[in-house]
C-alpha cells in the first residue's frame, strides 16, 4: 500500500470514536458512526430545534439536503437522480420492488441459499399470497463464479419471473456474478432485484453496466450512516410498471375531494412515503462524501487486502478452520473463520468481554464474520487472532457460553 494511502486510512480511522476503545469489526451489520456524520445530524437537529423544523431555512436546508443524497447516492451506484428513492432500509426497498412487481399464481421467484431474511421472506411472502413458486439457487462459501452461473442458468427458465440476490451474502461473504446473472434472467423475461445490504460503501456499485432493475441499499452498514435509512434505485423503464404498494402524496399525479384521481406513474419518488427524517439524510450525506472522497475502488481494494491479511494470520492458528470464500473473485472484506466444536455466539461474546472485539456470529455457516472496513487495521486482526489463539488454548468459560445463550439475535 503506498505511504500516502495508509496515512489517509490512519487520519480516517480517528474520525470513529468507536475505534478508541475496540477493534470495531461488524459494520456488516452496522457501522460506527464518525464524527463528520455525527456532527451533521447535530447540525440538522440544531437548525429544527432552534429554527422550528418546517421554518423556511429548515425547510430550505431539508430541500438541499435530499437532493444532495439522492445526486451523492446516484453518484456511487452510478445512476441518475431520478432513479433513486429514499426508504427507510434494504429490506423495505426489496419488498418495494418484490411487491410492486406483477407476479402469478406459478410464475417462479428464483432466490438463493444464502440470502438475509430481507430477501427471502419476501420471496416466501409471494409465493404465500400471490402463488408463486420459489426455487432456491444452492451457494456456498467454496463455489467459484462459474458453478453459481451454472446453477443459475439450470434455475432461470421460461416461467421465472423474478430473481432475488444479494450482490454480496451475509452469511457466506461471497461476491456474486450480478452482470451475468441479470444478462441470464433478462435474457429469459424476469426481474431482478437485488439487495445490496453488504454492498454500499464496501464494492464498487454500477448498476447501469450491470442493467438490475432494482436494487436495494442501507446507510448504517458499511456507509457508517445512521441506521432507518436506506436508498432503492429502481431502472427508469421499469418505475412506471412496478406498483407503489405503500402509497402517499407522492403517488398521486393529481387527485380531488370529488372522486378525481390520477396515479403518479413515473416518478421514483411514487414509492416514498410522506414525511422522512432529515437528520438521518443529513448523516447519510456525509457517510457518502466520507466513502466517495475516501475512494470507492481503493475502498474496495484495501478491505480485501485486510481480509487476505486475516487469512493468511488465523491460517496460521491450530484449530481454527477459515469457512469463508477462497475463490480469488469472490472475495470481500467479509472474513468468516470458526472453532469446530465451539459456539460462535459464545466465541463472539468472549472476544467482545476479553478482548473488546466487536463482530458477529453467523448461525448458518457456524462461524464469526469478522466485517473488515477501511478504519480497521492490521493490528486490530493480529489481536482479534491472539484471542482466538487463547480461546483455542484455554476454552471459552462458561459465562461467555451463557451471555450467548442469553444474547438477543445475532
Ligand atoms: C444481506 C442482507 N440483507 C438485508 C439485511 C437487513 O438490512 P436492513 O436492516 O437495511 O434492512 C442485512 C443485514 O444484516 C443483510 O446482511
Amino acid at each position: 500500500m503506498a505511504e500516502g494511502q495508509a496515512d489517509r486510512w490512519a487520519l480516517l480511522r480517528t474520525q470513529y470514536p468507536v475505534l478508541r476503545r475496540y477493534a470495531y469489526m461488524n459494520c456488516g451489520w452496522s457501522g460506527p458512526l464518525s464524527d463528520p456524520v455525527v456532527d451533521a445530524m447535530r447540525r440538522r437537529v440544531e437548525l429544527e430545534t432552534w429554527e422550528g423544523p418546517v421554518s423556511k431555512p429548515a425547510m430550505e436546508d431539508k430541500q438541499v439536503t435530499t437532493a444532495r443524497l439522492r445526486e451523492l447516492t446516484a453518484r456511487m451506484m452510478n445512476a441518475d437522480v431520478d432513479e433513486i428513492a429514499i426508504t427507510g432500509n434494504t429490506t423495505e426497498g426489496v419488498n418495494i420492488a418484490v411487491n410492486g412487481v406483477e407476479l402469478q399464481p406459478g410464475d417462479r421467484v428464483i432466490t438463493t441459499t444464502a440470502e438475509h431474511g430481507g430477501g427471502i421472506i419476501p420471496a416466501y411472502w409471494a409465493r404465500e399470497r400471490r402463488g408463486a413458486e420459489v426455487a432456491l439457487v444452492s451457494v456456498e462459501p467454496d463455489d467459484g463464479h462459474g458453478a453459481i452461473l451454472e446453477r443459475f442458468d439450470q434455475a432461470i427458465d421460461d416461467r421465472t419471473k423474478m430473481v432475488i440476490l444479494s450482490e454480496i451474502t451475509y452469511s457466506s461473504a461471497q461476491l456474486l456474478p450480478l452482470r451475468q446473472i441479470v444478462e441470464m434472467a433478462h435474457a429469459r423475461g424476469a426481474t431482478v432485484i437485488v439487495d445490496g445490504a453488504q454492498t454500499a460503501g464496501h464494492v464498487p456499485i454500477d448498476v447501469h453496466a450491470t442493467g438490475v432493475d432494482a436494487y436495494a441499499i442501507p446507510s448504517h452498514k458499511w456507509l457508517c450512516g445512521p441506521d432507518g435509512i436506506g436508498m432503492l434505485y429502481v431502472r427508469r423503464d421499469r418505475i412506471a410498471d412496478i406498483d407503489p404498494v405503500k402509497v402517499s402524496m407522492r403517488a398521486a399525479a393529481s387527485y380531488d375531494f370529488d372522486g378525481h384521481f390520477e396515479p403518479q406513474r413515473d416518478k421514483v419518488t411514487k414509492f416514498e412515503v410522506s414525511t422522512m427524517s432529515t437528520p438521518t439524510m443529513a448523516g447519510t450525506v456525509a457517510a457518502l462524501e466520507t466513502y466517495l472522497e475516501s475512494g470507492v475502488e481503493e475502498t474496495w481494494d484495501r478491505v480485501r487486502a485486510l481480509c487476505r491479511y486475516a487469512e493468511a494470520r488465523f491460517d496460521r492458528i491450530a484449530g481454527v478452520d477459515l469457512t469463508g470464500p477462497r475463490a480469488e473473485e469472490s472475495r470481500t472484506g467479509l472474513f468468516l473463520f470458526k472453532i469446530p466444536g465451539v459456539d460462535p455466539a459464545a466465541l463472539t461474546s468472549y472476544l467482545h468481554g476479553e478482548g473488546d472485539v466487536i463482530a458477529r456470529s453467523v448461525k448458518q455457516r457456524e462461524s464469526v464474520r469478522l466485517s473488515l472496513h477501511v478504519y480497521n487495521n492490521e493490528a486490530e486482526i493480529d489481536h482479534t487472532a491472539e484471542m482466538v489463539e487463547r480461546a483455542v488454548r484455554e476454552g471459552v468459560p462458561a459465562s461467555y457460553v451463557e451471555a450467548a445463550a442469553r444474547a438477543l439475535g445475532e
